[in-house]
């Protein structure tokens, strides 16, 4: 399939559970990849497995001149860059507010959300250049209440709301789409693995059981809807947002058996 041939995508986090799933999806669907991410091991392993239209470029989003050598490089690779996804993302150690320290508030803020800032700041001047394109904004389902023990997290991704749609507004006129997914849980290191600084990983008390779809979300179900935020079908959707949570936002689904 070729849906996405002559698209270049940057993927931030691109090693990760979800950002690796986006990046084999899209270049299996022709677009040339740019793995953006820490982890120069994984990023070259992957880029060297999907072979041609693949690169490892080393990002740290929190840093803007990581940014500017990222998207230099991936136009300088491929001639142009149409789509990125601000998918790199960090949760802080679970503790109330009152014992979270300035360090870790700065640390979250600066990865989830400044990330997502720099990186919108840094790809819109490429994007216009390419004659347009999109940008997806991974944000979580954390975004639409409170969560007790993640106030750093729960802001981070909130914010990325604000600027989803303020990005929407400011760039649509230059046809680049610009919207937000919101993950429920999903089965990635992010929650089988602890937090930096945390004893224990998500995964250790979370179950799906009680949900609408009482399974795990895959990263492949992120994909989805990914693909088709940055696809023509989505050409008329912007400033949006999607919650890909299998029912966890509705709260437990009372079984027939217990009524
Ligand atoms: N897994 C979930 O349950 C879940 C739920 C809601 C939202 N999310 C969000 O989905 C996104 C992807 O997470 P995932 O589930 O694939 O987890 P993951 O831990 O597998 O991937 C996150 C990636 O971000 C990278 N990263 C961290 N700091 C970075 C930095 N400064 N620069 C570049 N890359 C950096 C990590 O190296 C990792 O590859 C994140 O934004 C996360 O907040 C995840």
């Amino acid at each position: 399939m070729s849906r996405f041939a002559h698209q270049t995508v940057l993927v931030t986090g691109g090693t990760g559970g979800q950002g690796a799933s986006h990046v084999r999806a899209l270049h299996a669907e022709g677009a040339n990849v740019v793995i953006g991410a820490l982890d120069a091991d994984r990023g070259a392993e992957l880029a060297a497995e999907l072979g041609d239209r693949a690169r490892f470029v080393h990002l740290d989003v929190s840093r803007e001149e990581s940014w500017a050598a990222a998207v230099a490089e991936t136009e300088k690779t491929f001639g142009a860059l149409t789509v990125l996804v601000n998918n790199a993302g960090v949760q802080n150690p679970p503790a109330l507010i009152e014992a979270t320290d300035r360090a870790t508030w700065a640390r979250i803020l600066d990865i989830n959300l400044t990330g997502t800032f720099l990186g919108i700041k840094a790809a819109a001047p490429a994007l216009r250049r390419a004659g347009g394109g999109a940008i997806v904004n991974i944000a979580s389902v954390m975004a639409t209440g409170g969560t007790a023990f993640y106030a750093p997290y729960v802001a981070s991704k909130w914010a990325i709301r604000g600027l989803t749609q303020t990005a929407a507004l400011e760039l649509g006129r230059d046809s680049i789409r610009v919207n937000a997914i919101h993950p429920g849980v999903i089965a990635t290191p992010f929650i089988t693995e602890p937090a930096a600084g945390a004893h224990a990983p998500i995964a250790d008390f979370y179950s799906p059981e009680p949900f609408a779809v009482p399974r795990l979300g895959q990263p492949a179900d992120i994909t989805a809807l990914l693909l088709f935020l940055i696809s023509p079908d989505a050409a008329f959707v912007t400033g949006a947002e999607y919650v890909v949570d299998g029912g966890l936002l509705l709260g437990p689904a009372l079984q027939k058996e217990t009524v």
